[in-house]
C-alpha cells in the first residue's frame, strides 16, 4: 500500500491511498500504508500516455534534421534501420523509458521491431506498453506472409509474459506500405486476439495522392470500402490531411485520434483539423512520434503545442482550451487503448505523476493547471505506475544506474552510424 497525504489533486487538498496497481481512496486516509509520501509541496496528476511512438528511434535524435519526410524515410531513417541489432534497440528503448518516466508519462503506445529488446526496456524501467510489430510489405506476397506471421508471433509473446504493464497491438505501418490483404490479415488478427491496431494515416499530401491514383479514393475511404474499421479499435496517427467524408468515417467507426503536432511541423506535413475533430466529437489524443521527427519523448510539449498551434493557424483563440489538451494526453489517450487510467479516481489503475509546485514557471500556483499546460518544462518529480514507484524525488527506482543508460545509448548510437 502507498499512501499519498495531504496532495493536491482534482482541485483540492487531500490523501490518496494506492493498493496494488490500482487507486483505491482519494479523501481522507486513515490506513496504515508501508509507504508515505508527503504531498505537501506536490500536485498529483494522472499519468499521460503518449499514443504515438518508436521508441528505438531516441538513438535517431538530430541525425537527420530539416528535411522532407519521403526522403528522410528513404535517405536517412530506412537505412539507418537496416543496422539495426537487438542490443542496440534496447538501449535506445531504455533511454526512451528513462525520458518518458521522467517527463511524466506512464503509458506509451509503440510501433516497431526487434520486440524482444524493447519488451525489455519496459520491463526494466517500470513503464506502462503497448507494443506492435511494425508490418511493412510494399504489396509483395511473400513479404506480407512472413510479417503477418511475425505480428502473430509477438501477440502471442506479449501475452506470455503475463505482465500486466505490457499488452500486445498490431502495428501495419500504413496504407502506402501495407496491401489490402495485408490489412485484412490484420483486422483479423485484431478480432482473434482482441488487440488494438495502430496505423500511420494521412500524414503528407503525398502519401494521400498515391493512395488515390491507385485506388480512386481518399485513404479512409478506401480502408472503409473493405470494412477495415469494422469491430476494432483502431488509434490512427496524423490524420493531418483529411476530407470532410473521411472525418465522418472516423466519427462514424469511433477510430481514435493520435495528433503529433510537433512530428507534422518538423517534417512540414501540415496540420491536422483538431478543431473540426473536437467539432465532430471524434477522440483526439497525443503522440511525440519517433525522435527523429520531435525530437523528444517530453508529451508537454505537444498539450502545449496542440493547445497553442490550432488558435494561430485558425485566428482563433478560443479553439482547443487548455483543459482539451490536457484531457488529450489522458483520458482520451486511456480510452484509445481501451485502459481504466488517464483519471486518478477511486477504481483506476494507479498510474500517478506527481510535480513539485516549487519551480520557477509554476507560480504564483493558484492557477497551477493553465500553467500544466501553457508554462511547464515537463520535468516530473515522482512516477506512479501499475502501483510501484518508479520515479522517487526524480530519481528512477528500478533502474538503479541511470548513468550508464546514457553511457550504453552513446555506444549504441556509434554502433549505428559506423
Ligand atoms: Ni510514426
Amino acid at each position: 500500500m502507498i499512501t499519498i497525504k495531504n496532495i493536491f489533486v482534482n482541485g483540492k487538498r487531500q490523501d490518496i491511498l494506492i493498493e496494488e496497481n490500482k487507486i483505491s481512496k482519494i479523501g481522507e486516509v486513515k490506513e496504515k500504508s508501508d509507504i508515505v509520501i508527503d504531498g505537501s509541496d506536490m500536485i498529483a496528476i494522472p499519468g499521460l500516455i503518449n499514443t504515438h511512438t518508436h521508441i528505438p528511434m531516441t538513438l535517431f535524435r538530430g541525425v537527420a534534421d530539416d528535411i522532407p519526410l519521403m526522403d528522410w524515410l528513404n535517405n536517412h531513417i530506412w537505412p539507418l534501420e537496416a543496422k539495426l541489432n537487438e542490443k542496440i534497440v534496447y538501449y535506445g528503448s531504455l533511454l526512451g523509458c528513462v525520458e518518458m518516466i521522467k517527463t511524466g508519462t506512464t503509458t506509451f503506445n509503440d510501433m516497431y521491431f526487434f520486440l524482444e529488446s524493447i519488451v525489455k526496456a519496459v520491463e526494466n524501467s517500470g513503464i506502462r506498453a503497448f507494443l506492435s510489430y511494425g508490418m511493412i510489405d510494399l504489396f509483395d506476397e511473400e513479404k506480407r506472409k512472413k510479417e503477418i506471421k511475425n505480428a502473430e508471433k509477438y501477440i502471442n509473446y506479449i501475452k506470455n509474459l503475463k505482465n500486466d504493464r505490457i499488452y500486445p497491438a498490431l502495428g501495419p505501418h500504413a496504407p502506402y506500405t501495407c496491401s489490402k490483404e495485408l490489412l485484412l490479415d490484420v483486422k483479423e488478427l485484431a478480432i482473434k486476439y482482441n488487440v488494438p491496431i495502430h496505423i500511420h494515416m494521412n500524414e503528407t499530401i503525398e502519401e494521400v495522392k498515391i493512395i488515390k491514383d491507385k485506388t480512386g479514393m481518399e485513404p479512409f475511404i478506401y480502408l472503409d470500402n473493405f470494412k477495415f474499421f469494422d469491430g476494432v479499435k483502431v488509434v490512427a496517427a496524423h490524420c493531418v490531411h483529411l476530407t470532410d467524408k473521411e472525418i465522418d468515417i472516423i466519427k462514424e467507426k469511433n477510430i481514435s485520434i493520435s495528433h503529433n503536432p510537433i512530428s507534422n511541423l518538423k517534417l512540414g506535413s501540415g496540420i491536422a483539423p483538431i478543431p473540426k475533430l473536437l467539432e465532430k466529437g471524434i477522440n483526439v489524443t497525443l503522440g511525440t512520434d519517433g525522435c527523429g521527427s520531435n525530437n523528444n519523448l517530453n508529451l508537454f510539449e505537444e498539450i502545449k503545442v496542440s493547445a497553442i498551434l490550432h488558435k494561430g493557424v485558425n485566428l482563433n483563440p478560443t479553439l482547443v482550451k487548455a483543459k482539451d489538451a490536457f484531457n488529450f494526453a489522458t483520458v482520451n489517450g486511456a480510452k484509445a487503448l481501451g485502459i481504466k487510467a488517464g483519471k486518478i479516481e477511486e477504481g483506476y489503475l494507479a498510474d500517478i505523476v506527481l510535480i513539485n509546485i516549487k519551480k520557477p514557471f509554476l507560480y504564483p500556483k493558484e492557477n497551477i493547471y493553465s500553467h500544466l499546460v501553457y508554462a511547464y518544462n515537463g520535468f516530473v518529480d515522482y512516477s506512479i505506475i501499475n502501483g510501484e514507484i518508479v520515479l522517487e524525488n526524480g530519481k528512477l527506482t528500478k533502474i538503479k544506474d541511470e548513468e550508464k543508460v546514457y553511457e550504453k545509448a552513446e555506444e549504441a548510437y556509434h554502433d549505428l552510424i559506423n
